[in-house]
């Protein structure tokens, strides 16, 4: 079997359907949308159209649309944003955000902003009182992510957005794990800001969405050209707004069937690590409510000196199987992954751990071939398992 790839909460391949609708705004329609004539007149006219349809598929007006470049720039967008404009200090998030949340929270103690963490339960949920305990006078922002990158489970958004909105305090929610996977309207979730990325949509990479919400306290971050009503200064990235749309339409089309294809992966998976490992390994997060095709797995030492997930990563890879511990982007650190921490794993179970990221192209045999080669592999680290 060639590549296994079960990263796809990292990043996903762009759908050839996306890169066809691209590729002419590489080649043809290459004007840039601010110019002053035909070509960047095409150029500028697709770029709104593509906006108009993002507003619509999120319940957003097109003009509370912001073209960024990813997940990581919506969200210190926002945050900085709204800190600035309210001048109130605290940013109420989680220790479970992604790190583009957290290190902006971070970064903003230097201007005299401080991050407040609510405590998650063991599944990796914030619950509503958790945000209503934490609001006070001082508080400039909410900001929760609404489906966990390592663990699958889903914040109850409408829930909290209720708390916010009677505080009157603007609520963000990092939606990069959530859009196309799960329903994201932003009456309906009660948002004033999301972030999206076209990456883990099988769209490009280096493109995004800010939403926000009119007359939400924000004030730009990113300063240049009078581009995105000077909201976000810099050339507008044509190919890749262009291909964002097509990824969320695809995505939005097909998000059933994607859904039942990874319930079905999931069970196949979990049947077969039950029958391989037996109580020698858990499943972490949210295995009831969670998204299905976000399996995070521990596994078990009997001697209890803990399977070192590193090491199981590269077994993994040399065998063709490409699988992540904590977010891919702090995998180069040899720290245990904070959500794991976060959600009251010990060291060394949140050490063990693998994160399997389904996608839509992933087959039944992918699973049986995953699960056989980590039987393998876990042998030859911890001695023979028996379920
Ligand atoms: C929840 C979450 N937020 C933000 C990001 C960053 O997105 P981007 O890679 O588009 O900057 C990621 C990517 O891993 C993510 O999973």
């Amino acid at each position: 079997m060639d590549t296994v790839y079960f990263d796809h909460a990292a990043t996903t391949p762009v759908d050839e359907r996306v890169l066809e609708a691209m590729i002419p705004y590489f080649t043809e329609h290459y004007g840039n949308a601010n110019s002053p004539h035909g070509l960047g007149n095409n150029a500028k006219v697709a770029v709104e159209e593509a906006r108009e349809n993002i507003a619509e598929m999120i319940g957003a007006e097109p003009a509370e649309i912001v073209f960024t470049s990813g997940g990581t720039e919506s969200d210190n967008c926002v945050i900085k944003g709204v800190v600035n404009a309210t001048g109130k200090t605290e940013v109420i998030t989680s220790p479970l955000e992604h790190h583009a949340v957290l290190h902006t929270a971070e970064a903003l103690k230097r201007h005299g902003a401080k991050p407040v963490y609510l405590e998650p339960n063991s599944k990796g949920i914030i619950t509503a009182e958790k945000v209503e305990e934490a609001i006070n006078d001082n508080t400039a922002m909410v900001s929760l992510m609404h489906v966990n990158n390592e663990i699958g489970s889903i914040n109850p958004l409408a829930e909290i957005s209720e708390v916010c909105s009677k505080h009157n305090i603007p609520f963000h929610s990092d939606t990069v794990q959530s859009v196309g996977k799960i329903p994201v309207d932003v009456d309906e979730l009660g948002l004033d800001f999301l972030s999206i990325s076209g990456h883990k949509i099988y769209g490009p990479k280096g493109i995004g969405v800010m939403y926000m919400r009119h007359a939400t306290p924000w004030l730009p971050w990113m300063h240049g050209g009078s581009q995105e009503r000077r909201r976000r200064g810099g050339t507008l990235n044509v190919p890749g707004i262009i291909g964002l749309a097509k990824a969320m339409e695809l995505t939005q089309k097909e998000m059933d069937d994607h859904r039942k294809h990874f319930i079905k992966l999931r069970k196949r998976l979990i049947n077969g690590l039950d029958k391989t490992f037996g109580d020698r390994y858990q499943i972490n997060g949210d295995t009831e409510n969670g998204v299905p095709h976000i399996i995070n797995i521990s596994f078990l030492d009997p001697n209890g000196d803990g399977l070192d997930g590193e090491m199981l990563l590269l077994n993994l890879d040399v065998e063709g199987i490409c699988c992540s511990n904590g977010s891919a982007c702090t995998s180069g650190a040899m720290e245990p992954s904070h959500v794991l921490e976060g959600i009251g794993l010990d060291e060394k179970t949140a050490n063990s751990s693998l994160r399997v990221s389904l996608g839509k192209q992933n087959t039944a045999e992918e699973i049986d071939y995953f699960v056989n080669k980590l039987k393998e592999v876990v042998e030859r680290m911890m001695g023979t398992v028996k379920a």
